[in-house]
């Protein structure tokens, strides 16, 4: 089974194809390529929707020709065509749905309609047996979410963000010390350089209140208060450190009372840490140790497959056409808020 992804839900233009294979009903990514558009956006502060648009529709067209070449095949290999049809900015839904359902009439095959979240998190079991069901914490720039996964379209959320999502933390936190987009790889650079413990005394909100939700909108606001002052580049780093710290102690407290209180209604195989933040290697080594403190296999994709790319929206395709669930080309809409428990 080959599958054509496309992602065009925020600022990467992306375009993957993958196998299955048979032998072991693995993916196999035969080519794969990502445009990001992060430099068009920078010089604004912040994405423009508009320009994210007219960037997806400049470049998808010559990055389906160049994936098609990479993975030596032409479009009539391909068994169906998948895209995020959200949640996301809509003109850049548009866009990638649009261009993958044509390619699907056109050639007759199936359209597979993509959650962008159901692929962050589904992208693990691309290439090892993950069995439903597992806990799931998903980091990205828009969603944290705590999340109990019982099939590959059953995802129940049990903790979430009140407010800020910890990659929209991460980005405003580097903002506020004076640097650029995104945040999180320079915040976790920066945190390298110095060790320092309570020297800024941040809050952590919500860390010991009895629901499983998380809340970082405080924490932004005295790192703002913090960086009102002009800091040396040894005190932002402390800083940067400081907050590393600070947000990975609330997602492991947090993440270790789902997995005490989840353990006693199921038996939970894994644990799958998803999103871009996951990139973070600090957060990985630690999260590593609290799975093994309870024995629950620890998951995370590889570095390249936790932020936006198509390989994780053609490999969640493929796990919508082994249950033969296809979606209309016609009728299927994209949704720029859907949530991942309405799939
Ligand atoms: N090494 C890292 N440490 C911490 N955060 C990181 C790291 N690498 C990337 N990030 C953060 O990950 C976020 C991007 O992740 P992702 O691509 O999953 O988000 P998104 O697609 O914008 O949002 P969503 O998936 O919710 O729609 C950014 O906020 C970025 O700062
Ligand atoms: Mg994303």
């Amino acid at each position: 089974m080959i599958v054509m992804g496309i992602e065009t839900s925020c600022d990467e233009t992306s375009v993957a194809i993958i196998e299955q294979k048979k032998t072991d009903g693995f993916g196999y990514v035969l080519a794969e390529n990502t445009l990001s558009q992060v430099n068009k956006h920078n010089k604004f502060g912040g994405i423009v929707p508009e320009l994210a648009s007219r960037e997806h529709e400049k470049t998808l067209n010559f990055l389906v020709k160049k994936t098609l070449s990479e993975a030596n095949i032409n479009l009539k290999k391909i068994d169906a065509f998948a895209a995020t049809t959200g949640p996301g900015l809509l003109g850049g839904l548009l866009i990638g749905s649009n261009y993958a359902k044509t390619l699907s009439l056109a050639n007759n095959k199936p359209f597979l309609s993509v959650n962008h979240l159901q692929g962050h998190i589904l992208i693990t079991r691309m290439n090892q047996k993950i069995r439903f069901p597992f806990l799931s914490l998903l980091l990205s720039g828009g969603h944290t979410q705590l999340l109990v996964v019982k099939a590959y379209n059953k995802f129940e959320i049990i903790g979430e963000t009140l407010d800020d999502a910890l990659g929209e933390a991460f980005d405003k936190t580097a903002k506020l010390l004076g640097y650029g987009y995104p945040g999180g790889p320079i915040i976790e650079k920066l945190a390298l350089k110095e060790k320092s413990k309570n020297f800024f005394k941040l809050p952590k909100p919500l860390l010991n209140s009895k629901n499983l939700d998380f809340s970082f909108s405080g924490l932004k606001t005295s790192i703002r208060k913090i960086a009102e002052k002009p800091l040396n580049k040894s005190l932002k780093c402390k800083l940067a450190n400081e907050f590393q710290e600070c947000i990975t102690e609330i997602l492991l407290t947090k993440c270790e009372k789902a997995i005490n209180l989840t353990k006693k209604e199921m038996d939970i195989s894994s644990f799958v840490l998803a999103g871009g933040v996951a990139s973070n290697k600090f957060i990985r080594e630690k999260f590593n140790l609290l799975c093994d403190k309870h024995s629950i296999e620890f998951i995370v994709p590889k570095k390249n497959l936790c932020v936006d790319n198509a390989t994780m929206i053609a490999w969640a395709g493929i796990e919508r056409l082994k249950k033969k669930k296809s979606s209309d080309p016609v009728n299927e809409h994209p949704r720029p808020r859907w949530s991942v428990e309405n799939l």
